[in-house]
């Protein structure tokens, strides 16, 4: 009885010792940074880089260095656990910066709790839950001040890029990531700080090794774009990983776009095991090889050399090299060469033929290739290959639009016979779409057109594309 009493006593005794050290220490910090060089910027802007790096063209990381005042709480060690849980709106949110650091007065029965000071100003900014939990806890709400040694590695890249890019002018930071390569497309005001952006950006993002910036736009019959190298080592061939499958290739010099994943993704879907896919501008293969994967056979064409090599490269990393057939020909070559070889045959069978178009800038008006393809009418209403074409469009209708288009190479209307697909925007008024299709009887077979005799030889010329701000 009488050490229970005392055991009371002990507790009330040593809590009203620790709120007044508490309240002292409170007073006594509010004191120190009232009188200091540092005091408590308690704004919103509170994690904006010092004014004198703005200009910087040549980046000083210790510039960005600086001392500033964040709240704290001052809580017991044993119920720290149970109020960082508690708290974990309201702590502080930094790259780099502890939680929770030793107690100003190296005492191990405190510890320091950093509170953001985006949310948390005075002890009122607590939510009522917080100031509940506070209180069954035990803690003093009373505010303390640590002092914050802020550096370089602890702001974030936009937060960095605001401070140094000139004041009211757009920031933005974004890239595409292809591999270790991070992608961007810089544009004017931004050029004079490039080699600044583009290491901000690699300190940044953990595994970009190499930051990259369009240095034109898309203007060759390869639809790759020239690059300058910002920062880093200038490897250009990535690996990458696109839904579950592996390509590698020379970023530099092949078309990559990682925003054609769910696209590739939809159409491989549609393909079942021992179906036939005649992809007629293949790339380093996104749609033939999870294609082959699936148990389809695959004639995949590229006119572009190094895509070529990298296609076949892809194949053999995947372990479909017995599944897909290769070629290195202009499109028309490979429609009126390899697949007009192929169709008859595929059209008495069962399974079906799905021909991929994806060179957005001029596939519709590959589609004449088709025209009077086969001479010999074979039984095949039911297996009539589908078609997937991809075009741009910029008109106020862009379905009516790919659908007229395909029409018009095709000499067919198709009006009812296909379906559109929006793929995506690739730059303002300007979609990608698909448009899906049955190759009609009356086109395959039609007698008006002549075909002239093909040549496999790569085409040496190289057409101009649309030029798009985008990597499409
Ligand atoms: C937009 S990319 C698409 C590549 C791939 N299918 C994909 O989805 O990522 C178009 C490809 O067509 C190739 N190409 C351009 N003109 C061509 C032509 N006349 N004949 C065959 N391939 C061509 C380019 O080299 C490029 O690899």
């Amino acid at each position: 009885m009488l050490s229970q009493l005392f055991r009371f006593y002990f507790r009330l005794f040593s809590r009203v010792l620790t709120s007044a050290c508490i309240h002292r220490k409170a007073t006594s910090a509010a004191e120190k940074l009232s009188h200091s060089a540092v005091k408590p910027v308690m704004e919103p802007k509170l994690y904006q880089a010092p004014p004198e790096v703005r200009g910087m063209t040549s980046l000083d990381k210790g510039a960005f260095t600086q001392t500033i005042a964040v709240p704290a709480l001052r809580v017991p060690t044993r119920v720290l656990n149970k109020v960082m849980k508690s708290l974990k709106k309201s702590t502080i949110q930094r790259p780099g910066v502890p939680k929770v650091v030793q107690d100003t007065e190296e005492s191990s029965d405190f510890r320091l709790v950093l509170l953001d000071p985006h949310r948390v100003s005075s002890t009122s900014s607590f939510s009522e839950a917080e100031a509940e939990a506070l209180r069954s806890f035990g803690v003093a709400e009373e505010l303390q001040y640590h002092e914050l040694q802020l550096t370089y590695d602890n702001l974030k890249s936009e937060e960095v890029l605001e401070a140094v890019l000139p004041q009211g002018q757009d920031v933005t930071s974004a890239f595409s990531r292809v591999g270790h390569i991070a992608h961007m497309n810089l544009r004017d005001h931004q050029l004079s700080y490039k080699n600044l952006i583009g290491q901000v950006i690699m300190d940044k993002n953990p595994g970009v090794t190499c930051v990259v910036n369009k240095t034109n736009i898309i203007d060759s019959t390869y639809r790759n774009f020239k690059m300058e190298v910002l920062a880093g080592e200038e490897n250009m061939v990535a690996k990458v990983k696109e839904n579950s499958v592996t390509y590698e290739f020379d970023f530099s010099r092949v078309y990559w776009n990682p925003r054609l994943s769910t696209e590739h993704q939809r159409v491989v879907e549609l393909v079942k095991r021992g179906d036939t896919v005649l992809d007629v501008f293949a790339g380093v293969g996104p749609f033939a090889i999870p294609a082959a994967r699936l148990g389809a056979n695959v004639l995949a064409n590229d006119l572009n050399p190094e895509s070529y090599r990298w296609l076949q490269h892809n194949c053999k990393l995947n372990k479909v090299d017995s599944k897909v057939r290769t070629f290195n020909l202009d499109g028309r070559a490979f429609i009126q060469g390899p697949v007009k070889r192929e169709l008859p045959v595929l059209l008495k069978e069962k399974a079906n033929v799905h021909v991929v178009m994806n060179l957005p800038a001029l596939a519709l008006e590959f589609l004449d290739a088709f025209r009077g393809l086969l001479q010999h009418e074979v039984p095949c209403d039911d297996n009539l290959p589908t078609v997937y074409c991809y075009g741009f469009s910029k008109d106020k209708n862009p379905d009516t639009d790919v659908v007229k288009r395909a029409s018009g190479s095709l000499g067919l209307p198709l009006d009812k016979q296909c379906s559109v697909h929006f793929v995506r925007n690739v730059a303002p008024n300007k979609d990608m779409l698909c448009v899906r299709f049955t190759l009609p009887k009356e086109v395959l077979f039609s007698s008006h057109h002549v075909q002239a005799e093909p040549s496999e030889e790569p085409a040496p010329k190289k057409q101009k594309c649309e030029e798009t701000t985008e990597s499409t």
